[in-house]
């Protein structure tokens, strides 16, 4: 896939150099990998705690259905329609329609979007290092894992030279993935080690069931309250939605370029969005026991996790060894997340023939290495700096996330229900029935547009 193989003149699925995806298969993993990632385990569980829980929950998931895989499928067919990074597919495209080659800045817009959002993305990933480096410390000096979880992750966040370290591991091994197109390492990361943080999370949940506290936790997530819901709140869970299916920023879009002919586009959307969706809930279902039965805050914000899940790794025998699979597993998800974050970018620059895909990829990860200091200073020694009560990291993840995220996405539903051709679009959606594809239609045309603008509106007070 990020292999750039000779083109095949004449030969539709080989345009611009592209590699091409081994087989559906490879792209439902490299999809999937994508869309699971830190907004699953990390981001999901902390927002829905400060929203509220259930309402929230409730508001994702329709929002999951009736935007989220209607634009997967519109990213994906755009990008195997374009055949180039989005940037260039979406100019090509639009000038094939007989319309302006400006759509190209929803693609410019979607870099600049994956740029900010892998910059705080990376940090936390290299949370998630630390951590994991912390508990194999623990299998090897035989030591109890630290009964201070909360003290553990302030020290952490606290030293700046600790957060840097880890960061600069986290974007170099991201770098080292996008600029060797390892398409077998990705795969391999992919089919072995995502199934292992699957069951892990299922072991997870079986404690959580164990500790008295899951039915709780069960109503906690899946009761709506909707005296908790606000504006905010539904724009919150729709940027979750954005986030967690990796939409918005045209990532899909790039991958979608190397998509094969014969992917059913429909059916892999909803795989997709089932695998992403199912890690969410179980990772809520996982988390919120040990929330409620040690007493914790739930409104801890993006610490969540570090806090709460080393008192369950301090209880179980054995937590240091289940501690350590579980942050490694969690990086490598992030990896295979952060690919994406930065493929469209580096596709673009990398077909501008001034860059090769080496000097492309290294250029995006010094660029999100410097705007990742901002997050990295925000939590020690930058933390006074507030606009509206968020430090330079909380702003970037919400400005990215909840508003540059569905605005991207209003962009490219807008593009693929209106302006892309007709034809183009039903070659692409081929194997859906006259009826599914009257349905697939009238969300990307109407619902979705009209959603995103109307959840804007009631955000900002309007309505
Ligand atoms: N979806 C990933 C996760 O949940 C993060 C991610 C990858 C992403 N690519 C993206 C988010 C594009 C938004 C847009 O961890």
């Amino acid at each position: 896939m990020l292999s750039s193989e000779n083109p095949t003149p004449g030969n539709d699925d080989q345009v611009s150099g592209h590699g091409m995806w081994s087989s559906r298969m490879a792209f439902i993993l490299a999809a999937t990998g994508s869309a699971v990632g830190l907004g699953n385990i990390w981001r999901f569980p902390y927002v829905t705690a400060e929203n509220g829980g259930g309402a929230f929950v409730l508001i994702y998931l329709v929002c999951i259905a009736a935007i989220g895989i209607p634009l997967l499928m519109s990213e994906i067919l755009v990008g195997r329609a374009g055949r180039h990074s989005p940037i260039n597919s979406l100019k090509q495209l639009a000038q094939r329609s007989q319309r302006t080659w400006r759509w190209m800045f929803v693609g410019v817009l979607g870099a600049l979007i994956g740029w900010m959002i892998l910059s705080f993305y990376s940090m936390v990933a290299g949370w998630t290092l630390a951590y994991g480096w912390h508990y194999l410390g623990e299998i090897f000096s035989s030591t109890t894992v630290a009964l201070d979880p909360d003290g553990k992750f302030d020290d952490l966040l606290a030293s700046p030279g600790a957060l840097i370290f880890w960061l600069t591991l986290f974007v170099t091994l991201s770098v080292g993935i996008v600029a060797l197109g390892v398409e077998k390492g990705l795969e391999r990361a992919v089919r072995i080690l995502m199934p292992m943080l699957f069951v892990l999370l299922l072991l997870m949940v079986g404690y959580g069931m164990a500790s008295g506290f899951f039915q709780q936790t069960l109503s906690y997530l899946f009761t709506p309250d909707f005296s908790k819901v606000d504006g905010n709140t539904i724009l919150q869970a729709m940027g979750q939605a954005f986030f967690s299916l990796s939409l918005g920023m045209t990532g899909i879009m790039a991958y979608g370029a190397y998509v094969p002919r014969d992917v059913n586009i429909g059916k892999t959307a909803g795989i997709i969005a089932l695998a992403d969706t199912g890690v969410a809930l179980l990772a809520g279902m996982a988390i919120f026991p040990i929330v409620f039965a040690h007493g914790l805050s739930t409104g801890e914000g993006p610490g969540l996790i570090f806090v709460t899940l080393p008192y369950a790794f301090a209880d179980i025998e054995f937590g240091n060894i289940l501690g350590f699979s579980f942050f490694l597993l969690l990086a490598v998800a992030a990896w295979t997340s952060a690919i994406s974050l930065m493929e469209p970018a580096v596709a673009y620059l990398s077909e501008s023939k001034r860059f090769s895909r080496l000097s492309a990829a290294v250029t995006v990860g010094v660029a999100t290495w410097v705007l990742a200091l901002g997050s990295v200073f925000s939590m020690n020694i930058w933390s006074g700096y507030t606009i509206g009560g968020k430090n330079f990291q909380e702003l970037i993840e919400y400005i990215a996330s909840n508003l540059l995220l569905p605005l991207g996405g209003l962009a490219t539903g807008l593009f693929v229900g209106w302006v892309l051709s007709r034809v183009i679009v039903r070659e692409q959606l081929s194997e859906l029935s006259d009826g599914q594809y009257q349905l697939w239609r009238f969300l990307v045309r109407y619902v979705g547009p009209v959603l995103v603008f109307v959840v804007f509106l009631s955000a900002a007070g309007v309505i």
